[in-house]
């Protein structure tokens, strides 16, 4: 259903969301940046495991989504919501000690400390510039709005949707570059040209850069490819369906495990070697399934892109980074990630502003 929030659209409430969850990467660079200026020297080798980046992130969402500044509580809806990926593609048994079970309990406990912040708001019909308010706000065109519970409820999705998905890719796309150093290296120079020709103009790319970032756009979809972020989607068969010689009774749930077609030999030439330039043909159809498909598509998919297009040019333009332990296992469960957090060493070059 089409809402409104205030006298805004649902095209101004998408561009909000998009200036909020863009607006918690490039946070952590701004933080890196007043840091190094804290520092006499004019380079600097930060040593960043990923697991900060995500903190110094959550706070500025937690400000932005319910105007609650860092806390001993906000710490605590940290580690919830740290409880509840944990689980998402857990084994779905509830019982005591199992992920699926700790993912539930955190759940509940979201639910409620955001429930509770919602009734307090209610009380004293207090009014804040975030996301909360504005679901609180939202109305169709017949004046209904969201219940408690689907504000709530869209809190914690947008969270777990939007917030982990994005800076995993994030961190894939550094992790890919640094080992890629031929990759970075045209990365870089189609952004510090960009950004060149911006001179005076406000540093921000904008939507009319876009069409000029076409390297950028294949390290996006070369790092979401490989990354498998979202490794199998959920379905369940509505009526029997006979797939491959097997049947699948109507009702049955269906774990669609499109890894395996981002690794196939037959659809990606050396499919686990990261080469951006890949991308100058279209993949096949159906071969590409990164944010699913058909009615439940990721509805952030164009937001996940242009995230990632955006960190990838300051990131480029302003920075040199390694991997610490670049043979560091990876992890496959809940999400695919290096196992050290990816740890990489940043150095702020010297031509940057
Ligand atoms: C690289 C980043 C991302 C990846 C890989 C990703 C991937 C996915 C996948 C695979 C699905 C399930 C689709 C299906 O079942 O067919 C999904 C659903 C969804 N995603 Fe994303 N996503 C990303 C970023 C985002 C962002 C930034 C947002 C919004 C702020 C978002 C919002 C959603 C929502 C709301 C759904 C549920 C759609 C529905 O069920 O109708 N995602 N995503």
């Amino acid at each position: 259903m089409a809402m409104a929030v205030g006298g805004m659209g649902a095209g101004d409430l998408a561009w909000w969301l998009g200036l909020v969850l863009g607006a918690a990467p490039l946070l952590c660079l701004a933080v890196w940046h007043s840091a190094d200026a804290c520092m006499s020297m004019s380079t600097l080798v930060y040593s960043l495991h990923w697991n900060y980046i995500g903190q110094v992130t959550f706070a500025n969402i937690c400000k932005m989504f319910i105007s609650m500044e860092p806390s001993p509580l906000t710490c605590q809806i940290d580690q919830w919501f740290g409880g509840l990926v944990a689980g998402l593609r857990a084994f779905p048994l509830d019982f005591p000690g199992t992920a699926f079970h700790g993912a539930r309990k955190c759940r509940r406990k979201l639910n409620a400390v955001f429930r509770q912040e919602l009734e307090a708001r209610k009380k004293v019909d207090k009014e804040c510039d975030d996301l909360m308010s504005g679901l609180m706000h939202m109305e169709d065109e017949q004046g209904r709005k969201l219940s408690d519970e689907e504000v709530v409820d869209n809190i914690v999705s947008l969270v777990v949707a939007g917030y982990e998905s994005t800076a995993s890719a994030i961190m894939w796309a550094t992790y890919h570059l640094a080992k890629s150093p031929a990759a970075l290296a045209k990365l870089r120079e189609e952004n510090v040209a960009l950004s060149e020709s911006k001179a005076g103009s406000p540093l921000m790319i904008t939507h009319d850069d876009l069409p000029k970032m076409k390297y950028t756009a294949k390290v996006v979809e070369e790092t979401i490819r490989m990354a498998n972020i979202a490794p199998m989607l959920h379905r369940v068969a509505n009526k029997d369906v006979e797939y491959g010689g097997y049947m699948i009774p109507a009702g049955w749930s269906v774990l669609v495990w499109v890894r395996s077609l981002h690794t196939d030999p037959s659809f990606y030439q050396d499919p686990l070697t990261f080469k951006p330039d890949r991308w100058d043909e279209p993949a096949k159809p159906g071969t590409y399934q990164v944010f699913g498909g058909g009615y439940r598509i990721c509805a952030g998919n164009m937001l996940a892109r242009l995230q990632l297009t955006i960190m990838l040019h300051h990131l480029s333009i302003g920075y040199e980074w390694e991997l610490l332990n670049p043979n560091a296992e990876i992890g496959y469960l809940p999400h695919p990630r290096p196992m050290d957090g990816a740890t990489m060493a940043f150095r702020k070059l010297k031509t940057s502003a």
